[in-house]
């Protein structure tokens, strides 16, 4: 088999058959296939688009081209929970306590941000001691004792696609559908849970703009997830504002410390319950009405926020920062932007309010690169809040004058404002599982 055919055949529409897929994800990770083969391939890819089975047998050869996690050391259903990106988007940091401090285990491998959205284990990071990087027998260790961790990926897994994904950031080739579904597949498989939640985000903010294309992106990959025996449900929810009103590392775990006490803002405290209740529905807890007691009543007695602060200790971090923030290391230049007119906030782009928050040093450029934990932006007025010429809109955090003056610019420019009202997105649009999407509005 030549690889000059597999691309031939993609780029003139066919269909790959499953030998041809095979041998493309083997050669590549073996080396034997260049990177200028691999990125014509998935050009083509992108262009052409995959079928059900072809997206299904690439997302298997990814799972299965290094190692996979046997999570049966824990007892219990696992439900593994995945969100496809966004800004503000500290959901796991909430979710995660919440589901454990329920009774259902979550062993959670997690990632780092890049680009313009955040990532779990940079924002946990931020904690101080916190430790990611945990070998696989105190990671179960933690799970069955806590109830909960998260940590980075251990061992050798999923190499196809981090040889890929790299390939993709830097040939326009990540928002394509079967790339993204066979990308995000495969690591939850080989990560091994039994149930898997998906958090498909649509909007500004997210690779699929609108509800259509989250859609159809959330039903490759539950149609994956049920094609190799994992239970998987997946939410698509808005990304067209920012979650909540923190955007940054050490801003974003105090803000899920609020969603915790019962003290964050609607639109975040709500998407977390909700998630929460899925994955208890997944583990098989009930209904989902019961199901969103059980969730709600693990924050309202504060067990959820004990759980976190018990994860960080196990995982070896200072969890007193969580208990007072003013204990979180310090931004060495803070900064208030205040509104030039009056008006409805009408939109926020909410892909370039992330970058903002990556210019001020909150996120990486490159996958090698340090984050500033302490930098960020705290919103002040949201998509659809009236202001008066003056009023606060947020304040920048960051570790330089200039690195401000970047960060506002580029806040600035995402923000429009007008006479008219805006509509405001729902939380939640869909609810897609084995038997197709179900619209929530
Ligand atoms: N997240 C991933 O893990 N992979 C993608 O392709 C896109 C988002």
């Amino acid at each position: 088999m030549r690889m000059f055919d597999v691309i031939k055949h993609k780029r003139d529409g066919l269909e790959l058959t499953d030998e041809e897929i095979e041998f493309f994800v083997k050669g590549y990770v073996a080396g034997d296939i260049p990177d200028y083969q691999a990125s014509a391939l998935a050009m083509a890819i992108f262009y052409k688009g995959m079928n059900a089975r072809e997206t299904g047998t690439l997302t298997w050869q990814m799972a299965i081209s290094g190692d996979t996690c046997d999570l049966s050391p824990i007892p219990g259903i696992k439900v593994d929970k995945h969100s496809t990106g966004g800004v503000g988007d500290k959901t796991s940091l909430a979710v995660v306590p919440i589901v454990a401090a329920a009774g259902c285990p979550v062993a959670k491998m997690s990632g780092r941000g890049l680009g313009h959205t955040g990532g779990t284990l940079d924002k946990l990071e931020s904690i101080p001691g916190f430790s990611v990087g945990i070998e696989q027998e105190r990671f179960f260790e933690i799970v069955n004792s806590v109830g909960c961790a998260i940590i980075g990926q251990t061992g050798n897994l999923v190499p196809a696609d981090k040889k890929l994904y790299a390939l993709r950031d830097v040939t326009a080739t990540i928002d394509s559908i079967p790339l993204i579904a066979s990308s995000i597949m495969s690591k939850k498989i080989a990560a091994g849970a039994d149930a898997i939640l998906l958090d498909v985000k649509c909007g500004s903010g997210a690779f699929m703009k609108t509800d259509l294309q989250a859609a159809e992106l959330a039903k490759a990959m539950v149609a994956i997830g049920e094609e190799v025996g994992r239970t998987t449900v997946a939410l698509i929810s808005d990304m067209d504002r920012p979650l909540g009103l923190k955007i940054g590392n050490s801003l974003e775990v105090m803000e899920a410390c609020e969603v915790l006490k019962g003290m964050a803002p609607e639109d975040i405290s709500a998407t977390c319950l909700e998630l929460a209740a899925n994955m208890l529905f997944l583990a098989g807890r009930g209904e989902l009405a019961l199901c969103r007691k059980i969730a709600k009543e693990q924050v309202d007695s504060g067990a959820a926020f004990e759980k976190l602060c018990e994860m960080a200790e196990a995982q070896g971090g200072d969890s007193s920062v969580l208990r007072d923030f003013s204990r979180f290391p310090q931004a060495a230049c803070t900064r208030e932007v205040r509104a030039t007119q009056s008006g409805y906030l009408f939109s926020m782009n909410t892909e370039q309010v992330g970058t903002s928050s990556a210019a001020l040093g909150a996120g990486r450029e490159t996958i090698d690169a340090g984050v500033d934990f302490s930098a960020g932006i705290a919103l002040a007025k949201k998509t659809g809040d009236y202001v008066e010429e003056g009023d606060l809109l947020a304040t920048l955090y960051s570790s330089s004058e200039a690195r401000l003056d970047e960060g506002e610019r580029i806040l600035r420019e995402a923000i429009t404002t007008s006479e008219r009202a805006p509509v405001i997105p729902p939380h939640f649009y869909a609810r897609v599982d084995a038997n197709g999407v179900h619209w929530l509005h």
